[in-house]
C-alpha cells in the first residue's frame, strides 16, 4: 500500500514513537551519548571518497533505526526509484526531475515519454566540449579577429550560484589552455558587478554566456542588455557581435533567438532540469571552461557515482538517505531551526551560498503535496561560512548563543600533495592544512562536549563557560577532485530530496519567488512615475522619499 499519500507524515506511528524518542534526547546532553565507544562503528558510514560521520549527533543507533523505519513507512525507496527513473515528481509543475540523466554514462539509456533522454545529453556535452575546445584553442575570434581572453556568465540563482562555487573549488585542477582564459561572473540586478568589470575588459576579447533556463528573468535579461550596449558602444556591426560575443544557454530557444543569439551560438537544456539542479547541464559551460572538458566529466562521473550509491544502497547505509534523515530529525523533531555549512577549504568558501538555493529554495515549503498545511517544521535556515573564517566571526554564537544550531562541518583529508613548488613553502602549506583539519576536529569536539571541567568550578564565571551539546555531522572527503566535488553535490541534491519525502512537500517548485516579482514590476512602473493605486502606506511613503531624493538630486 502506497502510505506516503494516505496517512499524514505526523500520524505515523513511526513518526510518533519518533517524538517520543526526541522529548528524552531534548533532556539529555550529547556528553552522555559520546561515552559509548561504540558510536562511532554504528554512526559512520562511507561511500567511495566520502566518510559521513554522525557521532556527534543527539542520536542513537535506536533512533536511526526508527528514522529508517520512517522512510521505509513513507515509501522512501520506492520515491528514490521514482525521481531517477523519471516519474513526474515535481506535481505542481507536472514534470521529472532528471538531473541525474545529465550524468548518466553514453552507454546507458533512459527513456521518457517513448524518447531516450540519454543521446541528447551526450550531443550537448560534445556541443559544449566543441565550444570549449574552439575557446581554449583560441580558434574562437571576436569580431576583431582577436581570440577571446575573458568569459563572463551572466545569470542568477541556479544559473550562476553551482557553476560559480564548483569554478572557484576546483581552479587547481585547471589544464594550461584554461589558464590563459579568464572567467568571470555576473549576477546581481543593480549592475555593479558588471560595471566593475567592464572597465577592465575589451569588448573585442570579450565572450559573454547569458544563461538562464527561463530566459526571461530580468536580473539577467538586464545586464545582458548593458553588456550588449557596451558592445556595441563604439559603433561595431549589432551582427557580429552577437555572432561572436554572445553564448545563449536556455530551454527557450525562441526567447534567446528573439534576443539575438544566432542558432549555432545557443546551448539548450530541458524542462525536466530544475534551475538548482542544473549545474551538470550546459549551465555548466562555466565549469568546463574553466577547468577544462575532462575536469567537467569527472564532475559528472563523480555524481553518477553518487546516484548509484543512492539507488542501491539500503537505506540504513546510504550516505544521501542518512544525511536527508538526520537533517529531518534535527529540524522537524529536536526542533532545531538554523543549519551552518562549514567547510574547512578555502577552495568550497562558494558552498554554503550554493546550498542555500538548494536547500532553502527546494525544502522551505509548509504545504505537503496534496496542498494540505503540513503540521511541523521543514527546512532550517541555511547560511555557512570557510570554517576557519567563520571561527572569527559567528562561532561565538554557536558555542555561547541562545540558538540551537546543527551544524555540517566538511574537510578534504588530505591537500597539497603535489604542489608545485616542493620547497619550504610547500611544507608550510602542508602544516597549514594540519592546522584547519585541527581546528575543525576541534570545533566540532567542543560544540559536543562544551567544557565539562568548568561545571563544577565555582571560579569560572558564566561569560567564560562552554555548555557544548551543539550537534554535527563531519563529512571528510579523502582529497578534493573534480570527481569527489561531484559526488558531494550530487549527495546534497539527493539529501534534499530525502527530506523532501519525509516531509511530503515537493521540492522541485518554487512559487514562493513569483509574487516578488510580479509587485517589482508594478514597482518599476511606479518608480518610474506612474500612478499605482493599491500600495500600502509603508510602501507609498518610501516611494514618495524615493521620488523626493532623486528630484532634490537632479
Ligand atoms: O526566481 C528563482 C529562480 O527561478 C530560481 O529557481 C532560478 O535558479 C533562478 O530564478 C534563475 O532562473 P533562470 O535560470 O530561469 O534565469
Amino acid at each position: 500500500m502506497d502510505m506516503t499519500h494516505n496517512v499524514p507524515r505526523a500520524e505515523l506511528s513511526e513518526w510518533c514513537y519518533l517524538q517520543g524518542k526526541a522529548k528524552a534526547m531534548q533532556q539529555s546532553h550529547l556528553r552522555d551519548l559520546a561515552h559509548d565507544l561504540d558510536r562511532n562503528n554504528q554512526l559512520t558510514f562511507r561511500a567511495g571518497s566520502l566518510l559521513l560521520d554522525l557521532s556527534k549527533q543527539k542520536m542513537d543507533i535506536s533512533i536511526l533505526k526508527g528514522l529508517v523505519k520512517l522512510a521505509e513507512a513513507v515509501d522512501l525507496p520506492k520515491a528514490i526509484q521514482g525521481l531517477l527513473s523519471g516519474e513526474t515528481v515535481n506535481n505542481t509543475e507536472n514534470r521529472p526531475a532528471l538531473h541525474s540523466a545529465l550524468r548518466l554514462p553514453v552507454t546507458a539509456s533512459l527513456v521518457l515519454n517513448g524518447q531516450d533522454l540519454v543521446p541528447a545529453v551526450h550531443d550537448s556535452l560534445a556541443k559544449m566540449s566543441d565550444v570549449v575546445s574552439r575557446i581554449h584553442s583560441r580558434q574562437w575570434r571576436g569580431f576583431s579577429g582577436r581570440a577571446i581572453t575573458d568569459v563572463v556568465n551572466i545569470g542568477v540563482g541556479g544559473s550562476d550560484l553551482g557553476p560559480f562555487m564548483a569554478c572557484q573549488a576546483l581552479t587547481e585542477f585547471a589544464p594550461e589552455a584554461a589558464n590563459r582564459l579568464q572567467v568571470h561572473f555576473v549576477s546581481s540586478i543593480d549592475g555593479t558587478q558588471l560595471s566593475d568589470l567592464l572597465g577592465s575588459l575589451r569588448p573585442e576579447t570579450t565572450l559573454f554566456i547569458l544563461s538562464s533556463k527561463s530566459f526571461t528573468t530580468i536580473d539577467t535579461m538586464s545586464n545582458a542588455h548593458t553588456a550588449l550596449q557596451w558592445m556595441l558602444k563604439d559603433g561595431v556591426d549589432k551582427e557580429s557581435v552577437l555572432a561572436h560575443h554572445f553564448i545563449g544557454i536556455s530551454t527557450n530557444t525562441q526567447k534567446m533567438t528573439a534576443w539575438g543569439i544566432p542558432e549555432s551560438s545557443q546551448i539548450v537544456f530541458w524542462e525536466w532540469v530544475g534551475g538548482r539542479f542544473s549545474l551538470w547541464s550546459a549551465i555548466g559551460l562555466p565549469i568546463a571552461l574553466k577547468v577544462g572538458m575532462a575536469n567537467f566529466l569527472s564532475m559528472l562521473a563523480g555524481a553518477h557515482f553518487m546516484d548509484e550509491h543512492f539507488k542501491t544502497e539500503p537505506l540504513a547505509t546510504n550516505l544521501p538517505v542518512l544525511l536527508g534523515l538526520v537533517g529531518v530529525w534535527n529540524a522537524t523533531f529536536l526542533d532545531i531551526h538554523a543549519h551552518s555549512i562549514l567547510p574547512y577549504d578555502g577552495r568550497l568558501k562558494f558552498f554554503p551560498s550554493y546550498l542555500t538555493q538548494l536547500e532553502m529554495e527546494s525544502n522551505g515549503k509548509s504545504v505537503d503535496k496534496s496542498g494540505q498545511p503540513v503540521a511541523y517544521n521543514t527546512c532550517p535556515v541555511l547560511w555557512g561560512e570557510v570554517g576557519s573564517n567563520a571561527q572569527h566571526a559567528f562561532y561565538q554564537l554557536l558555542h555561547q548563543g541562545t540558538q540551537a544550531v546543527s551544524c555540517d562541518f566538511i574537510a578534504p583529508v588530505r591537500r597539497y600533495k603535489a604542489y608545485p613548488d616542493s620547497g619550504e613553502a610547500h611544507k608550510s602549506l602542508q602544516s597549514q592544512h594540519q592546522l584547519t583539519l585541527a581546528n575543525c576536529l576541534a570545533q566540532s569536539r567542543v560544540l559536543m562536549l562544551g567544557d565539562a571541567s568548568t561545571d563544577s568550578d565555582e571560579n569560572t564565571p558564566n561569560f567564560k563557560r562552554y555548555r557544548g551539546n551543539q550537534p554535527s555531522t563531519t563529512l571528510l572527503l579523502d582529497e578534493l577532485t573534480p570527481h569527489t566535488l561531484g559526488a558531494l553535490v550530487a549527495l546534497y541534491e539527493h539529501k534534499v530530496f530525502v527530506m523532501s519525502v519525509l516531509w511530503d512537500v515537493n521540492p522541485f517548485d518554487q512559487w514562493g519567488v513569483e509574487l516578488g516579482k510580479k509587485i517589482a514590476d508594478k514597482m518599476t512602473q511606479a518608480l518610474a512615475g506612474e500612478a499605482i493605486d493599491g500600495f500600502d502606506a509603508s510602501t507609498q511613503h518610501l516611494l514618495k522619499v524615493i521620488a523626493d531624493i532623486t528630484a532634490g538630486g537632479q
